[in-house]
């Protein structure tokens, strides 16, 4: 079973959307949420990857369904969330995470490149929320949670996604005005350099230097996918009522590093919290794994 640090029943009956639930930082939210008492909507594109964590959940004793659905499409967002409300009548929460983007510097990215980032990280975020307000939460409140990235002072060689996620903070921000009214809380998490299936995305040429990434964190090692769920579902829950508009960072310092001042040594390190129960490490970070 997952190892939530959350009460066992947080979550019991309520319906919460995760986006990209088919692997990642997504699957292992789905688990927490699952355990919690949730019933999971996974949304990705990949079916055969949703009925996996679909699987991997009821064996857990967890409910999850799948949907299918390129989040980049408006119709069929639609009606994504309308077969949530009709299957289950409610709709509590909504993670936004599903994401992807591709390394390139600014000046070698297409018109069309750029805009299928934009449109992942971005707009897809937005109509997921927007469809979820004007279809369910305006009604009955809810917790919106966007997953967006550590892009603070830019993003090199991930200008596009760098670009969308600072507009999904400032998107966050306006939504939680906006949308206090109903009753609905919107936040963001920020993961910094995660341990995470997406890191086996990338290519081989960037491998040695993602093995690096810990040296310019103050913390100095990746976090876990179980740090970010954590964050996730504190900001969903009751605990998180007065919170709105913010954007939990969970990166282990690495913005707060100032070019020039040198990085102390660690002296004590904390052992990170690791509660998903199916956690692997990607395979770049593995011993012998890819080069
Ligand atoms: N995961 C990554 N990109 C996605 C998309 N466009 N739709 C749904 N899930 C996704």
């Amino acid at each position: 079973m997952y190892r939530s640090i959350f009460a066992q029943a947080l979550f019991k009956d309520q319906v919460v959307i995760v986006t990209g639930g088919g692997s990642g930082i997504g699957r292992c939210v789905a688990h927490e949420l699952a355990a919690l008492g949730a019933v999971v909507a996974l949304v990705g594109r990949t079916p055969e990857k949703l009925a996996a964590v679909q699987a991997e959940i009821a064996a857990a004793g967890g409910r999850s369904d799948a949907y299918p659905c390129n989040i980049r499409d408006e119709e069929g967002v639609k009606a994504l969330v309308a077969r949530v409300l009709e299957r289950h009548g409610r709709i509590d929460g909504l993670v936004n995470n599903a994401g992807g983007q591709f390394p390139a510097p600014l000046k070698d990215i297409s018109l069309k490149g750029w805009e299928a980032v934009l449109q992942t990280n971005l707009t897809g975020g937005f109509l997921m929320a927007r469809e979820c307000l004007n279809q369910a939460m305006a009604a009955s409140g809810g917790a919106i949670v966007n997953i967006v990235a550590d892009m603070w002072g830019g993003m090199p060689n991930m200008g596009h996604s760098g670009a969308a996620r600072a507009g999904m903070v400032n998107f966050t921000e306006t939504a939680a005005f906006e949308w206090a009214q109903y009753g609905v809380r919107v936040n963001a998490v920020a993961p910094g350099y995660v341990a995470s299936s997406g890191m086996d995305a990338y290519p081989p040429a960037m491998h040695q230097t993602i093995r690096e990434f810990p040296q310019t964190v103050p913390l100095k090692r990746f976090g876990t996918e179980a740090e970010v769920s954590a964050a996730i579902v504190f900001l969903l829950s009751g605990a998180a009522s007065f919170i709105t508009g913010t954007t939990l960072r969970v990166d282990g310092g690495r913005p707060n590093v100032r070019p020039g001042m040198p990085m102390p040594e660690m002296r004590n390190p904390a052992e990170p919290f690791n509660g998903f129960h199916l956690a692997t490490l990607p395979k770049i970070l593995q011993d012998g794994g890819a080069s």
